[in-house]
């Protein structure tokens, strides 16, 4: 069995705005008092739940979805107002989340919920520590599972202890502790992305420390005033799309380069790849740059669990990746994949496999022998973007066409991916 020939992905692309930090753009604006002003953001659905969010508590929203711009007046921290309904945060886990800590410091109730997946998602990680701050939270499973309601109002600053390293939860700590009546601080297991600390910084907050330990003083917010980079976790489809697919040299322009996004192309190189990663500037405190990919022949690699916080979205296409490599790779340390939009682990276990990958599911990752000529076929995405799209980059190397079942879940961060990957292949693409 032999790949069919699939065009190689060319030229130079860029991918829609960060949804990570498109999120915290929206959110850091709602709490500023004035106008802020925002272009590049991510319109997927994810990131509009938020913004009808931040309308719900009294900001005013424009999101013009074709132009990405979006403008945000808002009476700022104090003049947020109970929300006459409740919040929909749809499927995303980082809107009800990082909301939750918005909503604590928001004088009445605001109860948030979601989409089938997002009200199986665990919550008591978040609900616990704002507990601590004063706010009063409860929902099904005593706070564990949205629909959660939450009376806010005036906040104590704490040290607080977080149960997992999640960038979700350090966030909705950080932004409640803005409105706290005095110094907040998050202790970490461990390192997570760094985003909301930038940009509250970039935004005249009083933050300090890094990694495990960060501390937020109270206190009021500029408006933001931001470009938002491209998306580095789609980014990553498009990069291994471009290593495996013969003949391809692709450039990935204005992409957020934030070391704590970045470490999927470390162990990418190791595993052999021809790619360079390249800071070129910086918006509100966050680096950006160009990624270059061009095919290669991969090797497998054993990852180390420690970078796994660094690369935990881009676990789908590295085991795709990791299908195609030379050899064994294994990924260890990685059990928080079972609760996200899916339960990742299983989901790939499941979808590989079903295209004739050798993957050994194992409690917190995946073994995966490479070298595999997958088959076309059907697979599931379960639902999840992430997925999705890593079975879309497994369907340009298997040897019949691939269809992917509820491929509409793409919608949730990366809408564009068709017609960007068209781009690439010669459907219009821009000669570097
Ligand atoms: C995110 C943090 C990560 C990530 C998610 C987005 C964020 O989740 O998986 O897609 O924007 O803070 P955790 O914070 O739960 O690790």
């Amino acid at each position: 069995m032999k790949p069919r020939t699939n065009p190689p992905l060319r030229g130079r692309i860029e991918v829609p705005g960060d949804k990570s930090i498109s999120h915290r753009a929206l959110m850091l604006a709602a709490l500023a008092a004035g106008d802020s002003e925002l272009t590049g953001l991510n319109v997927g659905h994810d990131v509009l739940a938020t913004a009808r969010a931040i309308g719900a508590l009294g900001a005013t929203v424009g999101v013009d979805a074709a132009t990405t711009h979006a403008t945000i007046r808002s009476p700022g921290a104090e003049g947020l107002t109970e929300p006459h309904d409740v919040i929909d945060a749809g499927n995303s886990g980082t809107t009800l989340r990082c909301l939750l800590g918005v909503a604590a410091g928001v004088e009445g109730v605001t109860v948030l919920t979601g989409d089938e997946s997002l009200r199986g998602r665990p919550m008591l990680r978040v609900v616990a520590p704002l507990r601590q701050l004063g706010a009063s939270i409860d929902g099904r499973d005593h706070g564990d599972r949205a629909p959660l309601a939450v009376r806010g109002g005036r906040l104590r600053g704490a040290e607080v202890e977080i149960s997992v390293a999640s960038a979700q939860v350090k966030t909705a700590v950080l932004l409640a502790g803005l409105r706290a009546s005095a110094t907040t601080t998050v202790i970490s297991p461990g390192p997570s992305r760094d985003h909301t600390e930038r940009m509250l910084r970039a935004a005249g907050g009083q933050v300090s420390g890094d990694g495990s330990s960060v501390s937020v003083e109270p206190g009021t917010l500029r408006p933001q005033r931001m470009r938002v980079p491209g998306d580095v976790s789609s980014a990553a489809f498009l990069a291994v799309a471009a290593l495996l697919v013969e003949g391809s040299e692709l450039t990935i322009e204005g992409v957020g380069l934030n070391p704590t996004r970045t470490a999927l192309f470390d162990v990418l190189r190791e595993m052999g790849a021809r790619l360079e990663v390249q800071v070129t500037g910086e918006e509100s405190g966050e680096p950006v740059g160009t990624i270059r990919a061009s095919h290669s022949q991969l090797r497998g690699t054993e990852v180390d669990p420690r970078v796994i916080p660094f690369l935990i979205d881009e676990i789908p296409v590295l085991a795709v990746a990791a299908s195609q490599a030379d050899g064994t790779t294994s990924i260890a340390g990685a059990e928080e994949l079972r609760i996200k939009e899916s339960d990742r682990l299983a989901a790939l276990s499941d979808s590989l496999s079903s295209l004739g990958a050798a993957v050994q599911e194992r409690p917190d990752g995946l073994v995966i022998r490479g070298g595999t000529v997958l088959r076309g076929g059907e697979v599931d995405s379960a639902g999840d973007h992430r997925i999705a799209l890593a079975m879309a980059v497994a369907g340009l190397v298997a040897s019949g066409p691939l269809r992917v079942l509820g491929w509409g879940c793409v919608e949730t961060s990366f809408p564009e991916f068709l017609d960007v990957l068209g781009e690439t292949q010669g459907k219009g693409w821009k000669r570097s």
